[in-house]
């Protein structure tokens, strides 16, 4: 197991300062990034926030508005920012993102080498991974975004461990300083196989390269790309089902789910299988029902991993 210290994570590590950003937290789906300015506040439909009164208090807290209205306070985490960061491009969401940073073999003090940036969705993961002693080398050709997603890294605190460049990688390949560098190599790119050898350079051996493009076409031919260089060549459709979670009286689940007993019940409280609603404990209180959410993502694109050949 690696040594790693829990306390350094966000959450557990702070109080909430003037300066900070914070996730202000209503529901699931509702949430914005905020900057405390003791002298702001916040209005929305639950009443005035004032940021003074955050300021001292613990990430995650539950803070109320003039009105007794609440919401909660939560760290700029990744996957949080993931969720709230304003999209200037297509971005990956937490499914792809959990997988790349799981097959890149990601450990803190590794170097990570990206492109394109986009809104910076993956690199706020990607930066988190290699810290506190790693670094993310990330290219994008777009001045504005390369700027904005600077801007960004500053706001969540990551500029320390983040380079972005603009630089067209699938013209140029990656800069000739980083030859050798990288344990990973990330593209998202139009055409990735213009930028695969220019990446197959800049790996140590054995290094992970990945690239995600939505079209299987794009995926045949980065494959054909990395054969010459690469080995352990294999693509992954991450296809991720939510389930929601909620209390319903009886009547209320017949009508929507048909008859008690269409949908095999089961008993374990932890886990949704096929079956759409978890057993009631027959006291006739309401039912726990766990069903497929509408607002499931469906295909995002596909994920192709494939390890440098090390030459004896
Ligand atoms: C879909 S976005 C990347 C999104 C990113 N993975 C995220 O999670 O936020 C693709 C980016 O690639 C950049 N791009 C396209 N062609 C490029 C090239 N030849 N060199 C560098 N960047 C390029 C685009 O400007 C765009 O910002």
């Amino acid at each position: 197991m690696l040594p790693m210290d829990s306390t350094k994570k966000l959450s557990f590590n702070r109080k909430i300062t003037d300066g900070d950003l914070v996730i202000v937290y209503e529901k699931h789906d509702n949430m914005k990034a905020v900057k405390v300015n003791e002298y702001s506040v916040l209005e929305n439909r639950f009443g005035v926030f004032k940021h003074s009164d955050w300021i001292g208090k613990p990430f995650g807290c539950k803070v109320s508005s003039h009105k007794g209205g609440f919401v909660y306070l939560l760290a700029p985490t990744p996957e949080l920012w993931t969720l709230v960061l304003s999209h200037r491009t297509q971005i990956l969401y937490i499914a792809d993102i959990s997988f790349v940073v799981m097959y890149l073999e990601l450990i803190p003090g590794c170097v990570v080498l990206e492109s394109g940036t986009g809104s910076g969705s993956l690199s706020t993961s990607l930066a988190r991974a290699i810290a506190p002693t790693g670094h993310v080398y990330t290219f994008d050709f777009h001045e504005q975004r390369a700027a904005a997603a600077r801007e960004d890294f500053e706001k969540t605190g990551l500029s320390g461990l983040v380079t972005i460049g603009v630089r067209d990688i699938q013209g140029e390949g990656f800069p000739k300083e980083l030859v050798g560098v990288a344990d990973a190599v990330f593209l998202d790119l139009p055409q990735p196989w213009l930028a695969i050898p220019s990446a197959g350079e800049m790996l140590k051996p054995d290094g992970i390269l990945c690239s995600f493009s939505p079209c299987i076409e794009q995926v045949q031919r980065s494959s054909e790309t990395l054969t010459a260089k690469f080995t352990d060549i294999r693509t992954f459709e991450v296809l991720l089902r939510t389930y929601e979670v909620r209390e319903v009286k009886m009547d209320e689940s017949q009508s929507e789910e048909g008859t008690p007993g269409s949908h095999r019940p089961c008993k374990r409280k932890h886990r949704a299988t096929e079956a759409s609603h978890w057993q009631q404990d027959g006291s006739g209180s309401p039912i726990v029902m766990a069903r497929p959410s509408s607002e499931a993502k469906g295909h995002t694109g596909y994920l192709t991993f494939a390890r440098l050949k090390c030459v004896a």
